[in-house]
């Protein structure tokens, strides 16, 4: 979800729709706006679906000045206009955006509110009745009114609020979700992410749990809920309008999948000192190489970059290392060994899954570091350490430089933690990088080679395949992935030699199966796996390393040091999954049902 607001002399309702927009990847069920015009009469237009249907139903005409927006990602409630925010007390007094989960909405509505006073099912309409009520029933001011309401809630928020008694102000607060203050002069803006009101202002202040903010047009005011001031000095956000555009291309996803030599390089500019050689913070090098043991806790697109990882870090460091996905680990935490060593992966730093395991390895004492593309996000203020992924804004919702970003900075830190524990590699994992970006581009520049096979074998197929073995089975879980995120067409990636036991029974006349085959060493078992599947119908293609032996047709990748495989051979899956949904006629930067980062758990 994304939360967005403005106090100013401009035009309230432009910058809001445009906030939201940038913001629409996170979420896209359905958005909605609250505004005060200039003789303080708010408008509230809500709409189902997507921002540009929010534009549509808004009056231009009113003149608006101070306004909240939210486009949302369904939890409580399925997505309709009734439960999009902003949602309203009773008495229309008060308007509220929410972004994150109540826990205890429930026990919070038994005890205040009855089933008349409720108009949604949606968790975050306890709060703004429970702010009227404070206000109404108990005759406290706003501020009072708002702090012990948030006192009684019990989960994640960041909450953006308008009090049509008090015109002049927005006031916002937050636990776990993330909120951002921007400033500027005669103007003042609250949103969930820099990138919503990078147009408006670089300047932004982090409001921290526990916080209350009062925003008026010169003047942002913060207290904590004891009422002690906060003077905190804004930041400069470093983003680039630029890379927030799509620029000549048609969808964010295949831009993104063109950037990738681009950030390769760029992750090994930014790891390298003034001398040229690769370096990294020495405590992280310490402590990961101190450890017994490292656990790498990541979701979705992330977890299967670790995976890689996982190769990658035993294979130069010796050091055991376990891939969790975050919702089964912190429910259900391994026995840990003595000295763990935690790294979390997440493009977006936010994810709730992945943030409520690091809170428990905080309360454990063990030492943590996040990899993120996210300067300043949650999960990397709150681990011990973290390495940025330098892959710029990544806006399709279905992840892909920031896969191969996560893989390449896996690598720098595995050579790094290598040669500390005293390796003699044979490596040069800059220069392999390198090697891994020029095979990148090769392939890139050969798209429409899987522009045709997604319209022949996959835009009208049900169902889809992906195999591979050792490294090639963790990049064929992230090709199966991508293609089911954009694509809809229900896919499996298998290890190859498991298929025969049991999964082979899907493979119909013309399933298409697609073999990853890169490493040598099991190259003749997956080829014959391919052989097993195609002499029961099976469409078979076969994307293999430079040098294998392989069938006439197969696609061929440029070779490249065997732990970067992945880099390469993840390239034309990505693209697969990008032509299929284009064909398939999908929305392929917003999936159905999806969003960019999950901030829910
Ligand atoms: C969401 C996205 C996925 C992403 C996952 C983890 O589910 O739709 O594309 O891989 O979150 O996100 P993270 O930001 O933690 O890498």
């Amino acid at each position: 979800c994304g939360i967005v607001g403005y106090i100013g002399r401009q035009d309230a309702k432009d910058i809001l729709l445009h906030g939201l927009e940038m913001l629409e990847y996170r979420g896209y069920d359905s958005a909605g706006i609250y505004v005060m015009d200039d003789k303080n009469v708010g408008h509230l237009f809500k709409e189902k679906g997507r921002i540009a249907a929010l534009r549509e139903k808004v009056d231009h005409n009113v003149p608006a000045k101070t306004g909240i927006g939210h486009t949302r990602w369904a939890t409580h409630g399925v997505p309709s206009i009734e439960n999009a925010h902003p949602h309203q007390s009773t008495s229309g007094r008060f308007s509220i955006v929410h972004n994150g989960v109540i826990e205890n909405y429930k026990a919070v509505r038994d005890a205040f509110l009855t089933d008349s006073m409720l108009h949604s099912d949606t968790d975050t309409e306890i709060i703004v009745q429970l702010i009227a009520w404070y206000a109404e029933e108990e005759g406290l001011d706003t501020i009072d009114a708002f702090k012990k309401a948030i006192v009684a809630l019990k989960g994640s928020y960041a909450l953006a609020l308008i009090d049509n008694e008090k015109p002049d102000v927005i006031f916002a607060a937050k636990n776990k979700s993330p909120l951002l203050l921007g400033t500027g002069d005669g103007f003042n803006v609250i949103c969930s992410d820099a990138m919503a009101m990078i147009k408006e202002t670089n300047q932004f202040i982090e409001l921290m749990d526990g916080e209350i903010a009062t925003l008026t047009v010169d003047d942002i005011k913060i207290e904590t809920l004891a009422g002690d001031v906060i003077i905190r000095t804004p930041y400069t956000a470093l983003l680039d309008l630029n890379d927030l555009s799509k620029g000549t291309y048609p969808h964010y996803m295949i831009k993104e999948i063109d950037e990738q030599p681009a950030v390769i390089r760029k992750i090994v500019q930014n790891y390298q000192n003034d001398n040229g050689e690769l370096e990294i913070d020495a405590a992280i090098l310490e402590e990961m190489t101190a450890s017994d043991r490292i656990y790498i806790v990541a979701c979705g697109t992330s977890y299967n970059a670790g995976w890689v990882g996982k190769q990658i870090i035993e294979n130069l460091t010796n050091i055991p290392t376990e891939v969790h996905i975050s919702s089964e680990f912190g429910y259900n935490m391994p026995l840990l060994t003595e000295k763990p060593f935690f790294i979390f992966l997440s493009q977006s730093g936010e994810t709730a899954d992945s943030r409520q395991v690091l809170v428990k390895i905080n309360a454990l004492g063990h030492p943590s570091l996040t990899l993120t593309n996210a300067p300043g996000s949650t999960l990397s203020r709150e681990a011990k350490y973290t390495l940025l992924l330098h892959a710029g804004p990544e806006i399709a919702v279905a992840s892909t430089k920031a896969y191969t970003a996560q893989i390449a900075v896996l690598a720098i830190l595995g050579e790094l933690a290598g040669r500390r524990k005293g390796f003699a590699l044979d490596l040069d994992i800059a220069h392999e990088l390198g090697i891994a970006a020029t095979a990148i581009e090769s392939i890139i520049d050969e798209k429409e080679v899987f522009e045709q096979l997604s319209v022949t074998h996959l835009s009208t197929s049900r169902n889809a395949f992906y195999i591979g073995r050792s490294i090639d089975y963790y990049v064929v879980m992230e090709a199966a992935l991508k293609l089911k995120e954009v694509s809809y067409v229900q896919t499996e990636g298998f290890a190859a030699g498991e298929l025969k036991h049991g999964t082979i029974a899907l493979i119909e006349e013309g399933t298409p199966v697609i073999s990853i085959i890169t490493d040598p060493t099991t190259a003749g078992h997956t080829r014959g796996n391919a052989q097993e599947v195609i002499s029961r119908g099976a469409h078979s293609m076969i994307i293999s390393l430079d040098g294998l032996d392989q069938p006439e047709d197969a696609y061929v990748l440029p070779k490249v040091h065997h732990l970067l495989t992945p880099l390469v051979s993840v390239v034309p899956t990505q693209l697969i999954a990008y032509y299929t949904s284009l064909h398939r006629g999908n929305d392929v930067d917003k999936p159905r049902n999806l969003a960019k980062s999950v901030t829910v758990e």
